[in-house]
């Protein structure tokens, strides 16, 4: 097992605006189960990335000019090397998630993926698209975690469609099961039955399924305000049933400073719109965290800008946007690379122990939207801002990162 977060991790309090990750700790109890264990701090990390389809090696080379820029201010490196993943794996190797990416990644500290995806490939069957070779990726290295966080960025408070007095504030950790539920469950198909097709998949959780994210939950909302909302269906689903009993168990046992609530989904995403405020962090399964998280990253006002850590108990995480590959716009220099970039800040601090090195680029983030920089996606009319490419975001992220002050919290 790998060494928990040092003292510096849980010392780095929220500074800045997209303090993804907060002073978060991983369990050293000899309990069941926690996030997988950072690498120790060290000079020198190996780093998979996956550029994937679409607007993903724009942004991942805008990310890694950034990154490059990083690791020369603080003095480490980052040996990166690039896999296939995706439409562009189907291309050349015919497989969405070759078994040399899944070496690879096992091999590498932590790993950092674009985004897959495009009309091209949306009509192959089911194991020769893109999607696939995410999620067997997920299930393969085990990264049963996924943490999205939504916090809005008072630069973009006009970017949102809900009224500011609504938006203004809001600081959502989603954490969503990331390998089980109807995604996974067997039986699945479509077959013929009494003269017609049905189709059919199974929302399955087991006990210790719903116990490990329920520990990370529990852990994460410790760390945040202590509040924390369980999102299930309960009302309807046996699976649903389980998952609150468990859920119930796990923190009043474990985390009995956490203050748990229960929710059903439909009032979840219904609530999330009429007041998001009320939430701080949630924790619900695969199929609804998914629906769940593409509406809280709404309230930030752009997909463009969120960033998302993928865990498991052991080994390397995997880091991505939650956006999509946009191939309308690929190859164009219009992306936005700031969530790659903020997911960076998240491997930073999940992984490589380097939560100093997070806050500084997510501090240049936000001084290059102080600057009044603005990639298509988050430029409103008549905002006075400047409407940049990927390539010049990237680069300006890159100057910001090799000379802001440190934030102050980790200035050593
Ligand atoms: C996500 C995506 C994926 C999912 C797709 C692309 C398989 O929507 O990461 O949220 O459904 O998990
Ligand atoms: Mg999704």
């Amino acid at each position: 097992m790998k060494l928990t977060l040092t003292a510096a991790a849980l010392l780095c309090v929220a500074t800045n605006a997209f303090t993804t990750s907060p002073s978060f700790h991983r369990p050293t109890s000899t309990s069941k189960t926690s996030l997988n264990m950072a690498v120790p701090k060290a000079d020198s990390y190996s780093i998979t990335l996956l550029p994937g389809d679409g607007i993903g090696p724009e942004i991942t080379e805008a990310t890694k000019e950034v990154l490059n820029s990083l690791c020369d201010r603080c003095g480490f490196t980052l040996e990166m090397k690039e896999a296939l993943i995706g439409g562009s794996a189907i291309d050349e190797v015919n497989d969405p998630f070759p078994d040399e990416t899944l070496k690879q990644c096992l091999e590498s500290d932590s790993v950092l993926l674009a985004c897959i995806g495009g009309y091209k490939w949306d009509s192959n069957p089911r194991e020769l698209r893109p999607e696939t070779g995410l999620l067997k990726m997920r299930k393969s290295m085990g990264l049963f975690a996924n943490l999205r966080p939504a916090k809005t960025i008072p630069q973009l408070l006009e970017a949102s469609t809900l009224k500011r007095e609504v938006v203004e504030g809001v600081d959502v950790m989603v954490v969503r099961e990331l390998t089980g539920d109807v995604y996974f469950g067997t039986p699945k198909g479509i077959e013929e039955k009494d003269g017609q097709r049905i189709g059919y998949n199974n929302m399955i959780y087991s006990e210790g399924e719903i116990d490990r994210i329920a520990r990370v939950a529990g852990d994460v909302a410790s760390k945040r305000s202590g509040k924390l909302c369980s999102v299930d269906k309960a009302n309807v689903l046996d699976v649903s049933q389980l998952w609150r009993e468990v859920t119930t168990d796990v923190i009043t046992k474990e985390f009995p400073d956490v203050e748990l609530s229960h929710m059903y989904v439909d009032n979840a995403a219904m609530q999330l719109i009429r007041w998001p405020k009320q939430f701080d962090t949630m924790v619900t399964g695969n199929i609804f965290g998914d629906i769940l998280s593409d509406e809280a990253s709404m309230l930030v006002g752009s997909l463009g800008m969120l960033p998302s850590a993928s865990i498991g108990e052991s080994g390397p995480g995997v880091f991505e946007p939650i956006h999509g590959s946009a191939p309308d716009i690929a190859g164009e220099d219009k992306a936005n690379p700031l969530a790659m970039i903020l997911s960076a800040a998240m491997m930073l601090t999940y992984d490589l122990e380097r939560p100093e090195e997070a806050k500084l680029l997510e501090a240049a983030v936000e001084a290059a939207l102080d600057q009044g920089l603005r990639t298509a996606d988050i430029k409103q009319e008549g905002d006075g801002c400047q409407l940049v490419g990927c390539k010049e975001m990237g680069k300006v992220v890159a100057d910001l990162v090799s000379k802001i002050d440190m934030p102050e919290a980790i200035a050593v």
